[in-house]
């Protein structure tokens, strides 16, 4: 292979650039050439594809964002939109890619490959850390340590007027980000989509609390909890506690943004060169991860459609904890 392409896919995450270094680096070192594509799937379409060199990556291991933009395209969902990026990718002579992205950049790479057997290999690149085949994504350690400083700071005012907080953290459909920024932040409670925590249940432990002359509490709610987002949930218990005075916050992409965290660009910069070195051995359709600090290769098949669990212990933990 002599020439490959990089692009970023999806929500943006801190360590993107982190990856990206590492990708150009790898190739340079490789002797391959590497063409950045803008924009994800959607640049692909429209051609913004660029020569890279080592330079092109020079001073942003330690910013937040990605250099390469990110999108989520539509029209790459249809025949004629991969049409489209393939001829491109063919005009530049690209013969392989490497993708830094989430689950619906995994997909279509594999459907893309399916139809013209261009490789591809990917990063996990996504603040959800929702993805099987790795123990942590690039951009998640970052994303958790955001919310715990917003968090302790919640905690601060929350304690000196005497009022219960409900936070919402990003994390799709997943509780990654909720769980250790309720066990770390110290929350009396967390809500996440993979456990069933009733509004009944957040009731009896916040009057039992308040019972006991406990005066503030931090309830850690995942934005994809079924019991509904932090302004419903919060609704539902004043309904039930009104002498308790109730705030609500929504952290929102200020999860996405900021410096990795030393972890995260540890972690960028091994899957980055493992995505180049698993390219030129001929894999395709298939995700870099890291697990029990062991680097894997898993199908992008079997990253999209296996579960990753949450450790169920870490529910009990924040009962334990917040006794
Ligand atoms: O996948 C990353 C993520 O930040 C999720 O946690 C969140 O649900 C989603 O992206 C938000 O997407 P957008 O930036 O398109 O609003």
């Amino acid at each position: 292979m002599k020439r490959i392409g990089v692009f970023t896919s999806g929500g943006d995450a801190p360590g993107m650039n982190a990856c990206i270094r590492a990708i150009v680096r790898a190739a340079v070192y490789h002797g391959v050439e590497i063409y950045g594509i803008h924009r994800g799937y959607k640049g692909m379409i429209k051609g913004e594809i660029y020569k890279m060199d080592s330079h092109s990556v020079s001073n942003i291991i330690q910013k937040g964002g990605t250099i390469l933009r990110s999108a989520r395209s539509k029209d790459f969902g249809t025949p004629e939109g991969r049409k489209q990026a393939y001829e491109q990718l063919v005009k530049f002579g690209i013969e392989g890619l490497v993708c830094i992205g989430g689950d619906g950049t995994f997909t279509g790479a594999n459907i893309f490959f399916e139809e013209f057997g261009i490789p591809t290999v990917g990063a996990p690149g996504t603040i959800d850390n929702d993805l099987y085949g790795t123990d942590y994504t690039i951009g998640y350690d970052t994303a958790v340590n955001t919310a715990l400083d917003a968090i302790d700071k919640i905690r601060d005012t929350a304690d000196s007027h005497d009022r219960v907080f409900f936070i919402e953290v990003m994390g799709r459909d997943s509780g990654y980000i909720a769980m250790p920024c309720a066990i770390g932040g110290g929350a009396e409670i967390v809500m996440i989509p993979e456990a069933d925590t009733s509004i009944e249940h957040v009731v009896d432990t916040l009057r039992t609390g308040w019972n006991r002359s406990k005066t503030s509490f931090i309830v850690i709610i995942a934005e994809g909890d079924e019991a509904g987002n932090a302004n419903e949930v919060a609704r539902k218990v004043q309904e039930e506690l009104p002498h308790m005075d109730a705030r609500v916050t929504i952290l929102g992409h200020v999860q996405r943004g900021g410096a990795p965290t030393a972890a995260d660009r540890m972690l960028a910069s091994q899957l980055g060169i493992a995505c180049v070195e698993g390219l030129l051995e001929g894999r395709k359709c298939e995700m870099a991860g890291i697990i029990n600090g062991e680097l894997v290769y898993t199908p992008f098949i079997d990253t999209i459609t296996k579960d990753k669990l949450i450790n169920p212990n870490y529910l009990k933990m924040v009962n334990i904890l917040s006794v």
